[in-house]
């Protein structure tokens, strides 16, 4: 194993996250909306875009909670409308409720109705009281839930079908007739900064980083983390579909901490425009960080104009395009994936590939680490305690926040 390699602090760390990475399910909210749904096909579609806009990560690190499933019968006319991945999940989070509701509470309301506030209303989006939801129970056992600020328009209201999953009170999914109305939620955001923002995985989508920005969406709490930056600042190296496909081999390999931290090393903290990235020279840090401010991140290089990222590893990737650039947030790719920790399986004798040699290497541009980890197993780092704390960080974020 390679802790023979390291020191002590390696090894507590190793240790530290494999304790935390065990522990890590009983901790966290004893739900996964992904694996509920997926028992009902006519709800594929809901559940996609759930995970698509990282709400699944936000309705499983919660207790206490019901979420209002549409079939895909019903989904279609909002998939039609194609509002951007904010407007979509400000949409969706209106049918996430921050209460437990399940087929004999909503029968059995006290006076026949109740305002429950939602994870719009959480998001701190909504203005007002736009984020809550109002379930009545009409003449007939008929249970209705509208949206607070929809008023009395017409079609506003959305009926409730069956129950699909109770787990009192953690967690109930109930499907409901349609997509709740809201002008609210369906308004290009209502502060004009959000309104701008990018839409960085339509970006990349579109540029020929699609099967990065596949990799964000499959990859649990790597949207929510990227949500959570966008408005400060952040600066997104999606590696080319080319060098992706290289690497998803070993990316399948690892478990889902590092996946996730593979993912979110990919994104700088702060704004660099093409003018700044090609007079930097340093450190750019990334998203993985700790409480207490201590930080991962990876050197630019920049010379003749042309940028070039050396990870922790020692790995190099240029900057080949800039995808786009609108403050805060840039979008460049670059013709490798850069991992925060080294691949071998093997601490006595790990390749060590500086900058300069790895430079000179042709294959290199189409995903080096991909190839790479072909022959040998995925382990944890030599003299990457770097890394090790990278993956720990990570995992005491997602604690803290789950
Ligand atoms: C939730 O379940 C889905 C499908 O079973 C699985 O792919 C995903 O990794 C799970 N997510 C978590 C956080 O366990
Ligand atoms: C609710 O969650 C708790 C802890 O997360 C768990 O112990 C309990 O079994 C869950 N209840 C149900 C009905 O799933
Ligand atoms: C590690 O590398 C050394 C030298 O290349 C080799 O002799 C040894 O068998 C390798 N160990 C493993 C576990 O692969």
């Amino acid at each position: 194993m390679p802790l023979v390699g390291g020191g002590s602090v390696l090894a507590l760390l190793v240790a530290a996250v494999a304790l935390v990475a065990t522990s890590a399910p009983a901790c966290r909210a004893a739900h996964n909306i992904t694996a509920i749904l997926a028992g009902h096909r006519d709800l594929a579609e809901f559940s996609r875009e759930l995970t698509a806009t990282g709400l699944a990560d936000d309705i499983n690190g919660r207790n206490t909670i019901t979420v209002l499933a549409v079939d895909d019968a019903n989904m279609a006319p909002l998939k039609a409308r194609g509002l951007p991945r904010g407007t979509l999940r400000h949409v969706l989070s209106l049918h996430v409720l921050v209460d437990y509701y399940d087929d004999a509470k909503l029968h059995g309301l006290p006076g026949g109705s109740a305002d429950v506030s939602t994870l719009f209303q959480a998001s701190g989006d909504a203005p007002g009281s736009a984020g809550m939801v109002e379930i009545a129970d009409r003449r007939g056992g008929r249970v209705a839930f509208a949206p607070q600020d929809a008023g009395d328009a017409q079609g506003a209201a959305v009926f409730y079908v069956k129950s699909v999953h109770e787990a009192p009170y953690n967690i109930s999914v109930l499907q409901v007739s349609g997509v709740m109305s809201s002008p609210a939620a369906e308004a290009p955001s209502s502060s004009p900064e959000s309104a701008s923002r990018l839409d960085f995985s339509d970006v990349m989508s579109k540029n020929g980083c699609g099967r990065f920005a596949g990799l964000i969406a499959a990859t649990a709490g790597a949207s929510a983390a990227f949500d959570k930056h966008t408005r400060d600042g952040l600066t997104f190296f999606c590696p080319a579909d080319k060098a992706v496909e290289a690497f998803e081999p070993a990316f399948k390999e690892l478990g889902a901490d590092a996946r996730l931290a593979v993912v979110l090393y990919h994104a700088a903290l702060g704004h660099y425009s093409p003018q700044a990235l090609r007079t930097s020279h340093g450190d750019l840090t990334t998203l993985a960080s700790d409480d207490a401010g201590a930080t991962v991140g990876f050197a630019v290089h920049s010379v003749g104009g042309k940028a070039t990222l050396v990870s922790a590893t020692h790995k190099a990737a240029r900057v080949t395009r800039t995808l786009a650039d609108a403050d805060p947030v840039a979008v460049y790719m670059i013709d490798a994936v850069l991992v925060p920790f080294s691949f071998t399986a093997n601490a006595s004798s790990p390749p060590d590939l500086g900058p300069s040699e790895s430079d000179g290497r042709s294959g290199r541009k189409d995903g080096g680490d991909g190839r790479q980890t072909s022959s040998s197993a995925p382990g944890w780092p030599r003299r990457g305690w770097v890394a090790s704390a990278l993956v720990f960080t990570t995992l005491l974020a997602a604690f803290a926040s789950g």
